[in-house]
């Protein structure tokens, strides 16, 4: 439940790095009032470090969360990049092959069992999701058959060829 719906909390490279932060807020805030019970008066710099610390670890957790919302990824303005793979004109067809062989466990909530979250952050669910991720479907589950795991399930050919042929139209 957690994992589905925080990702931050499990999925960032950088989760240990904030949550060394969150024990170092700690420290200074221990330190202000350790040092007033000692003195009568406690450090202001503590609070300074205190909000400086809390600042690194709201820009960390936004850095390493990069994953959009479905609403965002679809309202989002795509790259020039981007935009060259979603108007090619077979781009709809791959886009099907796409949906229809990985989404369930390349979503933001993925629907197959035993996958919480989506696998090394690839999500192709969007337009814009496949879009973004041109290069790696086409070497994942168009030159290679590394992808959908084989164990998985088995995927149509067809689909792969239209995903061959999308990469390969836009990069010539
Ligand atoms: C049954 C679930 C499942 C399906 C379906 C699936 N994948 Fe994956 N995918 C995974 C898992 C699990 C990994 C992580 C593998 C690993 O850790 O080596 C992964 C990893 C990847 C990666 C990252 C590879 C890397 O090493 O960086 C790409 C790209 C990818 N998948 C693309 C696709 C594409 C494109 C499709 C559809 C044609 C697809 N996947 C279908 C489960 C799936």
């Amino acid at each position: 439940m957690l994992s589905n719906h925080y990702p931050l909390a499990f999925a960032t490279e950088y989760a240990w790095i904030i949550a060394s932060l969150v024990f170092l807020t700690g420290v200074t805030i221990r330190h202000y009032f350790n040092t007033k019970h000692a003195t009568g008066k406690g450090p202001m710099w503590t609070w300074g470090a205190t909000a400086v610390i809390f600042v690194v670890m709201v820009a960390l957790s936004t850095v390493s969360g990069g994953i959009d919302s479905y609403e965002e990824s679809e309202g989002r303005t795509l790259t020039p990049h981007e935009q060259k793979f979603a108007s090619a004109e077979s781009f709809e067809d791959a886009y099907y092959a796409v949906t229809g062989n990985c989404s369930m466990c390349h979503a933001r909530e993925p629907g197959w069992e035993g996958i919480v979250a989506p696998p090394k952050g690839i999500v192709l669910e969007t337009e814009a999701d496949v879009a973004r991720h041109a290069k790696v479907v086409y070497l994942q589950a168009g030159l290679s058959h590394a992808m959908p795991p084989p164990n998985a399930f088995e995927m149509d050919p067809e689909a792969r060829d239209q995903i061959v042929a999308w990469y390969r139209d836009v990069t010539g």
